[in-house]
């Protein structure tokens, strides 16, 4: 497996450093359930607000349910179906758009359901899987398909499986596979004390 590892200023923790969104999904290989339930488990135990835990995640299964696995491959858009075909997991991941303590409008609801699924992103990366989630999928559809109420939102769909070997990615995956991996600068998006001033390092 090759690794794909952030470049840091400082050292961070290994596992945040080595999850990256890869394409290259090894379609003969199936998740376990005991994996698939420390998946669930890690994003069960993300923080949020008023302890909501405003997160549902539809899980489809390719090994145990293709008619979910189907319904979820559908909603993808053209670009996204032409990788996430050979990947054996998906998982749909839908925000309360309401809190339950007093009916008003969750404003925080995404928030935590990202970090739910970025939870889960690092458990993945700790069991040897990869994560790719994608925005690109049409969430009407996928309200339909999975019989979604309103009152949630679907937020992403989440490509899980192993990694093939370099040697193994099809030709015309593999030099996306291998560019490089960039962020904005630190002093970009973190500021000292006030908007603007870059953080110093
Ligand atoms: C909410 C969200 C939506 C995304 N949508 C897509 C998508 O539709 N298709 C895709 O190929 N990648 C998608 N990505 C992956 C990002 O492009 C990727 O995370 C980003 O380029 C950073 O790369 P890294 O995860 O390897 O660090 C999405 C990521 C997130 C978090």
């Amino acid at each position: 497996m090759f690794e794909k590892k952030a470049q840091t200023r400082v050292p961070i923790n290994e596992l945040l450093a080595r999850r990256w969104s890869g394409r290259g999904f090894d379609p003969s290989r199936q998740i376990s359930r005991q994996h698939i339930t420390a998946l669930l488990e890690a994003a069960r135990w993300t923080p949020s607000c008023y302890g909501e835990e405003p997160w549902r995640y539809i899980v489809c299964d390719k090994a145990t349910n293709e008619t979910a696995w189907r319904n979820a491959f559908v909603c993808f858009g053209q670009g996204n179906q032409i990788w996430a075909v050979n990947t054996p997991l998906f998982l749909l991941a839908v925000s309360n758009t309401i809190l339950e303590n007093n009916g008003l409008a969750n404003q925080w609801g995404k928030y935590d359901t990202g970090a739910a699924s970025m939870s889960l992103c690092i458990q993945a990366t700790e069991l040897g899987l990869m994560v790719h989630q994608m925005g690109g999928f049409d969430a009407e559809m996928a309200r339909q398909k999975f019989n979604i109420p309103d009152q949630y939102d679907p937020m992403s769909m989440l490509a899980i499986g192993y990694q093939l070997p370099l040697e193994s990615i099809p030709e015309e995956l593999r030099a996306r596979e291998m560019s490089d991996r960039r962020r904005n600068p630190l002093t970009e998006n973190f500021f000292e004390g006030e908007w603007g001033v870059g953080f110093r390092y």
